[in-house]
């Protein structure tokens, strides 16, 4: 029998480790064709290829080049890219991972054209509607016919939406079986010894929603809390692009190179930011998938956001949300220094096995 096509949709940088491992695991099914289109809405090298190499992805069959733009240009130029990308291939369905605008915009097309919609990582929410991603989750769920969230919380989620039981596959979270797999190659990274950082010493910062970072007042008050926290341990603050263009925006170069121990990098590859927060003394991040590496990790995680699609690491994990309140993020941070944390434990099924039972899950109803 020939194999069933699906296309596996990446897009942005968080994308990337999710799509490896199913990449992997669906090649070696005689029952699967994997065909991996890249949407090019990450392009730089530091925020793409670099994972592909790291990770092992195959070259992607086709790429759609969309590159930057406003949520709207970026949605529409997918969109029409992809169809006829659909046209051609003639897939029995496609898979999408995650919640980034290449997730929700392939979803769309394909819905249309009545080809399947698998979705991993349904059903997380942070009912938080002005953040794009948001959106973007609920939008692809609404119309995802195969539902694999990472977590029972995401499960309850599609529930109450209306979504039927039979459509719901709870598989685990995806990127833990990058995380776990890379073990041998984030503990060779030479990262620490390149930036001159001790084990325990130091703090990793990530920032780039555009909640924070757009916005002075937030990105402002933030800053006012690293200022404070530098002066006890230094933090390392691998830049994200849509950030480096923010801080030259609002004029704040100058603030910010004044923070004598806060020490800025290049967005890092895969290894050398896994092997930085797994020896931080704790994260301060904005992004989702960071809350839940430092839960697996065991890392103390102050979350700079008001909310969480990803409740289940506050819950079980290490993870505490301060939003960008200055007074907030400076008491917890005095509460991981003091050594005053909470118990944590790895969520269930966050095992490394997640991709072997979603190609089991394909395999059995596609
Ligand atoms: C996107 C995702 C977000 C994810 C983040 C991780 C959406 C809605 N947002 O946000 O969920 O957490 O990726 O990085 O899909 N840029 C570069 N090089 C690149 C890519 C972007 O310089 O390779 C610059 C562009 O100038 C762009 C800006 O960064 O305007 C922001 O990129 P964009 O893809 O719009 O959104 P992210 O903030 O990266």
């Amino acid at each position: 029998m020939k194999p069933i096509k699906i296309l596996i949709i990446a897009g942005a940088r968080p994308n990337f480790m999710k799509i490896a491992p199913i990449m992997h695991t669906m090649r070696q099914s005689a029952k699967l064709e994997p065909v991996l289109i890249h949407t090019g809405q990450h392009y730089d090298v530091q925020m793409s290829d670099t994972f592909f190499k790291e990770l092992n992805i195959p070259h992607p069959d086709i790429s759609l080049e969309v590159g930057s733009g406003t949520h709207a240009q970026q949605v529409a130029r997918i969109m029409e890219r992809f169809e006829p990308v659909c046209d051609e291939q003639k897939p029995r369905a496609i898979l999408v991972v995650g919640d980034v605008n290449s997730t929700m915009a392939c979803s769309i097309v394909a819905a249309k054209k009545d080809i399947k919609i698998i979705h991993v990582e349904a059903g997380i929410r942070s009912r938080d509607r002005s953040m794009p991603e948001e959106i973007n989750r609920m939008v692809t769920d609404s119309i995802t016919d195969i539902l694999m969230p990472p977590s029972r919380d995401a499960v309850a989620n599609l529930l109450a939406e209306g979504h039927c039981l039979d459509h719901i596959h709870l598989v685990g979270n995806i990127m833990i079986d990058t995380l776990l797999e890379s073990q041998e190659m984030i503990g060779r990274s030479q990262i620490l010894e390149k930036l001159g950082l001790n084990k325990g010493e130091y703090v990793s910062l990530t920032l780039h929603r555009p909640s924070n970072v757009d916005n002075i007042d937030n990105f402002k008050q933030i800053l006012t809390a690293l200022d404070h926290i530098q002066k006890e341990l230094p933090i390392v603050f691998p830049i994200h692009p849509r950030t480096q263009k923010m801080i030259i925006r609002f004029g704040l170069e100058e603030y910010v190179s004044s923070l004598r121990n806060l020490i800025l990098t290049e967005p890092l590859g895969y290894f050398d930011f896994g092997r930085l927060i797994s020896q931080s003394r704790f994260v301060l991040t904005d992004s989702g998938g960071i809350q839940e590496e430092t839960t697996v990790y065991g890392i103390p995680c102050i979350t700079l956001r008001e909310n969480t699609e990803r409740p289940i690491t506050v819950w079980e994990g290490t993870n505490e949300l301060a939003g960008c309140d200055t007074e907030k993020i400076i008491m917890l941070a005095g509460k991981i220094m003091k050594g005053q944390w909470k118990e944590s434990h790895i969520p269930e099924l966050w095992d490394g096995k997640t991709a072997a039972r979603i190609i089991k899950v394909l395999e059995d109803v596609l």
